[in-house]
């Protein structure tokens, strides 16, 4: 039956883990997904999760949820998404369902689109995470690239990237990170994303934001959530991706929220009806325990300070280690320029190294990254910067 089914190539992401766990050096160093590590490289569990997790010990969470999962917990995520007063919100103009985290958020909007937007393209930005350009094409919709990075400068490249999107047919959907770009950690500035969004009103694009890292970019979650509010100012109705893996720590749980700003309270009924025929099939209901846990935290307001602490923690962490590296490589003699490491922002560093030296990275030093030269920040800590900096500067100066 299966003689000729071929075997699939590695994820560009999560295979990296496989190699990493695969090697036998003891210290050996895993920078290539995206996971939060203490400074001991230990996962962490946020002790307001730990908190949550007491309150609601003893509840059944083993019943099925509806399918579009927990409405509180739906209702709770648009308002950090949008903002507690969003007219939006008011107006019932929010279709919402709870996702299996990101990519479950990302697929719902890719089958979305497939069924009630035809013909519409998706613009994904290039570089971005290697998944989107999976999740759109196993749902059949065409994707159309914009430029975003700027390899000369290691920032953003605003002026290729409006003249693509003004290329764009009026219909079409925009992917954009909202904020801590994946994998370039170059955001727009509040300028450029006005003009962003100005040139999509004037086009009549369809902006979609993936807000996967809502908290990390500056460690304040409002702040982080800029992009969305000047879209919104101007009068855009658009989509959402959110996930708590990250900012949260709820990585396997699986917990996010998919959202679509409609035009009336009546289009949200039917728009909604349709995220969940879509759900249905695919996998009936999503996961209860983490949607409970985020309910217990966003709903309780000292539990919502205490985690909007420990978000900033994790990305003051995250900037620390930044500043550590960039000093590491410069007193090394390194002669090439880093200051692009502490320029960007979010869980991750797009070095530059190219997939050669990333290469060598691994089989010489047993430190592990995506092929694209990312790293992701947050697996370094003050007991590895040394020897990462090191092994960069051997393998970028020999
Ligand atoms: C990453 O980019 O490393 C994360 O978003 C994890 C993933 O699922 O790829």
């Amino acid at each position: 039956w299966f003689a000729d089914v071929p075997t699939a190539p590695k994820d560009p992401i999560l295979g990296i883990t496989e190699a990493y766990l695969a090697n036998t050096r003891p210290d050996k160093i895993n920078l290539g997904v995206g996971a939060y590590r203490d400074d001991d490289s230990k996962p962490v569990v946020l002790n307001v999760v730990r908190e949550a997790e007491s309150r609601i010990a003893g509840a059944n969470f083993m019943e099925y949820l509806p399918i579009g999962g927990l409405k509180a917990f739906n209702d709770l995520s648009v308002k950090l998404a949008f903002g507690e007063d969003a007219e939006c919100i008011k107006e019932g103009r929010v279709a919402a369902v709870q996702s299996l985290s990101g990519t479950g958020s990302c697929r719902l909007m890719a089958e979305f689109m497939a069924r009630y937007m035809p013909g519409a393209k998706i613009w994904i930005p290039k570089p971005t995470w290697s998944n989107h350009h999976n999740i759109w094409k196993d749902a059949g919709v065409k994707e159309a690239i914009y430029k975003y990075y700027k390899p000369e400068t290691r920032g953003l490249d605003q002026e290729g990237l409006l003249e693509d999107l003004s290329t764009a047919q009026p219909g079409d959907v925009v992917l954009l990170h909202a904020c801590a770009h994946n994998p370039t950690g170059v955001d727009p500035t509040v300028e450029q994303w006005q003009e962003i969004s100005t040139l999509m009103k004037e086009k009549k694009l369809f902006p979609f934001f993936d807000m996967a890292y809502q908290g990390f970019a500056s460690g304040d979650c409002t702040r982080d959530a800029q992009a969305i509010r000047t879209f919104l100012k101007d009068g855009h109705q658009l989509g959402c991706s959110q996930s708590y893996a990250k900012n949260m720590g709820l990585y396997g749980q699986r917990t996010g929220c998919f959202s679509l700003i409609t035009a009336s309270a009546q289009e949200t009924t039917s728009v909604e009806s349709q995220m969940k025929a879509i759900a249905r099939p695919m996998y009936s209901n999503p996961p209860l325990h983490g949607a409970l846990l985020v309910k217990e935290i966003l709903g309780d307001a000292a539990l919502k300070q205490q985690w909007y602490e420990e978000v900033k923690g994790m990305a003051d962490r995250i900037i620390t280690m930044r500043a550590l590296l960039r000093k590491n490589l410069e007193a090394l003699g390194s002669p090439l320029p880093w200051k692009h490491i502490t320029e960007q922002i979010g869980m991750f560093c797009f070095s530059g190294i190219s997939p050669e030296q990333v290469d060598r990275l691994a089989q010489e030093h047993a430190i592990f990254m995506t092929r694209n030269g990312r790293i992701s920040m947050a697996g370094v800590t003050t007991k590895n910067v040394d020897r990462l900096a090191e092994a960069l500067h051997q393998v970028t100066t020999s």
